[in-house]
């Protein structure tokens, strides 16, 4: 039986409209429910429990709403609260950092790995963590190309970019500077593989992919983060039929500022409007005192 439930996607703003895309683009049966914390934005300098307490809330936001599925479209949210989410949560949770490592170690061919994301998330070091979980599968399962001292990886925090891409700024001048600062170091250092760390990048991928130069592959994290709903789809058997598909989305500041940046984006708009909410009205004392008992909080 098919199940028609939204699957509900959140970030700290419009960079997880990359992975609502994606997700469009892999699984067009199902329906979403966006949510863009617009009003907290950015995530990427707060700290680790504060990223814990906005994205329980968001997921609290999103379960209310009966969905059956939580993406977190956040490289820093994915980073310091999957665990929390995914311990709390009564329906799967998918992030995207280990989707997005899994992609970059296939996809490399000197093994020399960039990172591109928040402060946040660079400091967590997930990518690392994640890049050397799927370095280490290889090697047990044989891969020619995997031995531990074959992988490097190079990271570089970009904080300026979430405000560029919230501004609207994908490509300008101003942006093409910013991004030769940031980039001249991995450059240099060779990476052939570069991880668009922050779901709000590929939103600048024209001005990355201009200054690394063509060679380098650019990972997209949502996309490879699609591939892992779809399979969670099939997996647990809640694929929607398709019969009827809706597109809704909340942000947490001013509707029209959203849709403005989302609609070009989205191409073709947005189906029903953006609608205000603040998830801030969401009580997450239970969620907290299970993840203390459980060791993941303080
Ligand atoms: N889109 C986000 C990320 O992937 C958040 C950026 C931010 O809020 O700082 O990390």
């Amino acid at each position: 039986m098919a199940d028609n439930r939204p699957i509900g996607v959140f970030d700290s703003g419009i960079g997880g409209l990359t992975v609502l895309r994606e997700i469009w683009k892999r699984t067009p049966n199902e329906s979403t429910i966006y949510f863009g914390d617009n009003g907290r934005t950015p995530y990427g300098n707060k700290s680790h429990e504060t990223i814990i307490k906005y994205s329980l809330q968001n997921m609290r936001f999103l379960l209310s709403k009966d969905v059956k599925m939580i993406v977190i479209a956040c490289g820093t949210a994915s980073a310091h609260a999957y665990k929390a989410l995914a311990e709390c949560s009564s329906v799967p949770v998918v992030e995207v950092a280990f989707p997005g490592a899994r992609c970059a170690v296939n996809a490399t061919k000197n093994g020399r790995i960039g990172v591109i994301a928040t402060k946040g998330s660079v400091e967590s070091d997930v990518y690392g963590e994640a890049i050397q979980t799927e370095v280490n599968k290889l090697v047990a399962s044989g891969d020619i190309k995997a031995h531990s001292d074959s992988f490097k990886v190079f990271q570089q925090p970009c904080p300026l970019f979430v405000t560029l891409a919230e501004e609207g700024w994908w490509d300008n001048e101003i942006t093409l500077l910013t991004a030769k600062k940031y980039l001249e170091p991995l450059k240099r250092d060779g990476v052939d593989t570069l991880i668009l760390g922050c779901t709000h990048y590929p939103l600048l991928s024209k001005v990355i992919e201009q200054v690394m130069g063509k060679d380098v592959t650019l990972i997209d994290t949502g996309k490879s983060a699609s591939e892992v709903i779809a399979d969670k789809l099939i997996n647990t058997s809640t694929s929607a039929d398709g019969t009827m598909v809706t597109k809704e989305f909340y942000t947490s500041d001013d509707e029209k500022l959203f849709e403005n940046l989302a609609s070009p984006f989205l191409g073709g708009g947005i189906p029903s409007g953006a609608q205000f909410t603040s998830t801030d009205r969401f009580d997450i004392t239970k969620d907290f005192e299970l993840l203390k008992q459980k060791g993941i909080v303080r």
